[in-house]
């Protein structure tokens, strides 16, 4: 085994991991493939998640909205100087993009994620379709809850389907599919349980809900992997695949197929916003075969593993960036019409600690 790019051991750190086992797996291995000598270290407010105990090292972190994080986090990177860090929260990537992120780069860190401008874009979907739109990127006509008489009084064609959704949400929250009657009632509905971009309750509800036309046709999840450091805001490789199940708001089941017609959107996608690392998109396409986007999230989203089992290795492309290497294209490439299915499984973690919570 050789040092990595200091000469010592090298870390590698993942936030918020939760039940997502595999990446720390994969980045075991991308470690193991690169032969260097290294550790995976999660990052977890809750010591009992699944990922804690199974990195090679678990950190408790402070809650995001604690004013603690920001210390801990920059002690932990400190300590411990990492050559990579991606996290997989959407709460943890918005406190990274607000400033964290650059301290945490000048420990010599390569951290994966968006500049403050898009990343403030990017977690929103009213401000994302407006941005891909005027970036030549097709998406769904878009309007705010408050204003959806407005898209019906554009495009109300009798039988015209529409989508709610939570602007600042994920995990399909606030999700409904009604027609124009039932869309009055469907905004409402979602308005009440509506956060805004930090996970707070909205103040303005149906500001904090979307509308969209919904698009009947075939779904697609696409991973745009971006390079890291000077290399940010290029596009590295296109991986998608056709979602054919979907599950408590994540793709299920997915067959792996030519990325060739999604690249030219990642592009654009990748000019406007500038990431550093993966980015997860979510694509339907249209009646009229026009590949539109409806969502987009800075990080390793649910689809990525069906990618992997196809035999892409994006952990490992992005350890070799991050650790200077020449990072191999090839790694980047999986076979087209291979069908992946998620399951369950479970691990036994770390003792429950009783908090005392104080009085008698
Ligand atoms: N405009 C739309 N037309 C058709 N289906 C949609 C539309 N918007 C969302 N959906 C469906 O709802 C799911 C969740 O919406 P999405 O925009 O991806 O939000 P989330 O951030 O919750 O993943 C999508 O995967 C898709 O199946
Ligand atoms: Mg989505």
């Amino acid at each position: 085994m050789t040092a990595g790019a200091g000469g010592g051991r090298v870390t590698v750190v993942i936030g918020s991991a939760g039940r997502r086992l595999y990446l720390i797996e994969w980045f075991r291995d991308a470690l193991a493939r690169l032969d260097v000598d290294g550790e995976v270290v999660a990052t977890e407010h809750d010591p009992t998640s699944a990922s804690f105990g199974f990195a090679d090292r678990g950190v408790v972190m402070p809650a995001y909205s604690d004013a603690a994080y920001a210390p801990a986090m920059l002690d932990l990177f400190e300590r411990a100087r990492p050559a990579l860090f991606v996290s997989v929260n959407d709460y943890e990537l918005q406190l990274l993009s607000e400033g964290l992120a650059d301290r945490l780069r000048a420990t010599g860190c390569a951290v994966a994620g968006l500049s403050r401008a898009a990343q403030e874009q990017a977690s929103d979907k009213y401000l994302m379709a407006r941005l891909l739109g005027r970036a030549g990127v097709a998406v769904p006509r878009t309007e705010l809850g408050s204003r959806w008489e407005a898209l019906v009084a554009e495009d109300g064609a009798a039988g015209t389907q529409y989508v709610v959704k939570h602007r600042f949400g994920s995990g399909s929250s606030g999700l409904r599919l009604t027609d124009r009657e039932g869309l009055a009632a469907a905004v409402d509905e979602a308005s009440g349980s509506a956060t805004d971009i930090h996970g707070r309750p909205a103040l303005r509800a149906r500001d904090a809900v979307v509308v969209q036309r919904r698009l009947m046709g075939q779904e697609f999840g696409v991973d745009g992997v971006f390079g890291l450091g000077r290399e940010t805001g290029v596009l590295r490789g296109t991986l998608a695949r056709r979602k054919m199940r979907m599950r408590s708001g994540e793709t299920d089941k997915a067959v792996t197929v030519d990325p060739a017609p999604f690249a030219p959107v990642v592009a654009r996608l990748g000019a406007a916003l500038r990431p550093a690392g993966p980015v997860d998109l979510d694509l339907i396409r249209d009646r009229d075969g026009v590949l539109r986007v409806i969502d987009v999230n800075p990080r390793f989203g649910g689809g990525y593993p069906f990618m992997h089992v196809a035999g892409a290795d994006a952990p490992t492309y992005l350890l070799a960036a991050a650790l200077g290497r020449r990072a191999d294209p090839a790694l980047l490439r999986y076979q087209p019409g291979v069908v992946g299915a998620k399951y369950e499984s479970i691990r036994r973690t770390g003792a429950l600690v009783e908090r005392a919570t104080g009085g008698a």
